[in-house]
């Protein structure tokens, strides 16, 4: 029997309703869906409503197990191909974030092994709120999927981002999750197309265009050390690159940030790697992978001292040390030949002068799909505006000068047609 199984989550928030009309279309898509209800989702769905939708029981308690047979909560985690929490609370994802297990629902999501899908839905203010924020980028570190809420009026009167995605939206990206067709017909009011697993996103989502997508963003500067209280640096702020990892998450991307040392806050829904040196770097790149886009913002330092002390080196009556260098990994060029490539590769050149033309040796040199060339000849480095010219192998598409975060939207939503159309 090679049914996929649904492990489903139900937590208490007022979207609790809509998980009923999930099943429904997640069973007619051929799948099994077991569900698990807390304590405070009984209050908005009673578990024989949700037992008469799964054909099953429903599992709500730790130690209330009648039979030796009957499963446990190992079991039930192991026994499912991904685990799916829908609604899920601000409290459930702060439990996660924290490992907290004081419930069936919650030793579940810590004992589990299996992909995890969450699907939040809550109040805009309790969304945008910095600790929610916080726990969504940790668990995005742990290999949580998070699924990004629609925006729109909330059945609290209030308007913005924080309502559960329709079931329908919910059930594709399950079903992409899963490798398993996903045939539009038996949604409703829907039309007619066979959407493969994993491939395509919906009209529901067009206004998150990067659903589903996970993005790598390098930013900043690299430091590299001479001896312990000094190093090589460059102006990079990693303004950019945050503002493109801001942009990603907005979209609606899974967006890993790996940020050299700079002193800007973490955009929300972002989860970031901190590191100091390009060998750091490298080994956080490595670990972030498979990606389906990266964009390589960061200026690595190209080279590092072939050895630094471990005390500090002495200023010693007019004796001036040499620095001995060598050349940093090339990050951006191994992704290029890396068994996970990503499926876009975007890097960035940072020129004084024949700008396209570098880009367009660069491009050649790195082997990856796009170089993104802008103009440091002014004070674009720590600057707040930005000029983009893009070089593909196909030609350049040059955009002016604008703030560098709306220049970031408009690459992301640039990323965004380059993925869909595959
Ligand atoms: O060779 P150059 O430093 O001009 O290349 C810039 C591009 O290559 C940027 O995308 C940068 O993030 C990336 N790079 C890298 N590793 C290096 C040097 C540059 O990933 N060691």
């Amino acid at each position: 029997m090679n049914e996929k199984r649904i492990l489903l989550i139900v937590t208490g928030g007022i979207a609790a309703y809509k998980s009923l009309e999930l099943v429904r279309l997640l069973k007619r898509q051929g799948l099994s869906v077991r569900a698990v209800m807390t304590q405070s989702a009984t209050e908005f769905v009673t578990p024989l409503s949700m037992s008469v939708m799964t054909e099953d029981q429903v599992y709500g308690h730790m130690f209330d197990l009648k039979e030796e047979s009957e499963i446990g909560h190992i079991q039930l985690s192991r026994q499912a191909d991904l685990v799916v929490i829908c609604p899920a609370t601000a409290n459930i994802l702060a439990k996660m974030a924290a490992g907290i297990s004081d419930d069936l629902a919650t030793t579940i999501l810590l004992a589990t092994d299996k992909p995890v899908l969450a699907v939040p839905a809550m109040n805009v203010r309790m969304w945008n709120h910095p600790a929610t924020q916080r726990n969504l980028a940790q668990l995005r570190a742990d290999g949580v999927h998070i699924m990004a809420p629609d925006e729109g009026a909330m059945a609290c009167g209030e308007f913005g981002p924080g309502r559960l995605p329709e079931p329908p939206a919910i059930a594709e990206r399950i079903c992409a999750m899963l490798g398993h067709d996903f045939d539009i017909m038996l949604t409703s009011g829907r039309s007619p197309t066979t959407v493969p697993g994993g491939a395509a996103l919906s009209a529901e989502l067009a206004h998150c265009p990067l659903s589903g997508q996970r993005i790598l963003v390098t930013a900043g500067p690299t430091h590299e050390a001479i001896d312990p209280v000094r190093y090589i640096a460059n102006r990079s702020s990693g303004r950019q690159g945050f503002a493109i990892a801001a942009a990603a998450a907005a979209l609606g991307a899974e967006v890993t940030l790996i940020a050299g040392p700079v002193h800007l806050a973490t955009p929300p829904g972002v989860a970031r790697i901190d590191v100091e040196t390009a060998i750091d770097m490298q080994a956080a790149v490595e670990k972030a992978l498979p990606v389906d886009a990266a964009i390589m913002v960061a200026a690595v330092a190209d080279w590092r001292a072939v050895q630094a002390p471990e005390q500090k080196i002495k200023k010693d009556g007019g004796n001036i040390p040499a620095l001995n260098l060598t050349e940093n990994p090339d990050i951006l060029a191994s992704l290029a030949t890396h068994a996970h490539r990503p499926r876009l590769l975007i890097g960035f050149a940072a020129e004084t002068e024949k700008i396209v033309e570098h880009a367009q040796t660069k491009l050649a040199k790195k082997g990856c799909d796009w170089i993104v060339a802008n103009d440091v000849s002014g004070d674009v480095m720590g600057g707040a505006n930005n000029a983009f010219h893009i070089v593909t192998k196909d030609g350049v598409d040059s955009w002016p000068e604008s703030a560098k975060d709306v220049i970031a939207r408009k690459l992301m939503e640039k990323v965004a047609d380059a993925l869909a159309k595959g």
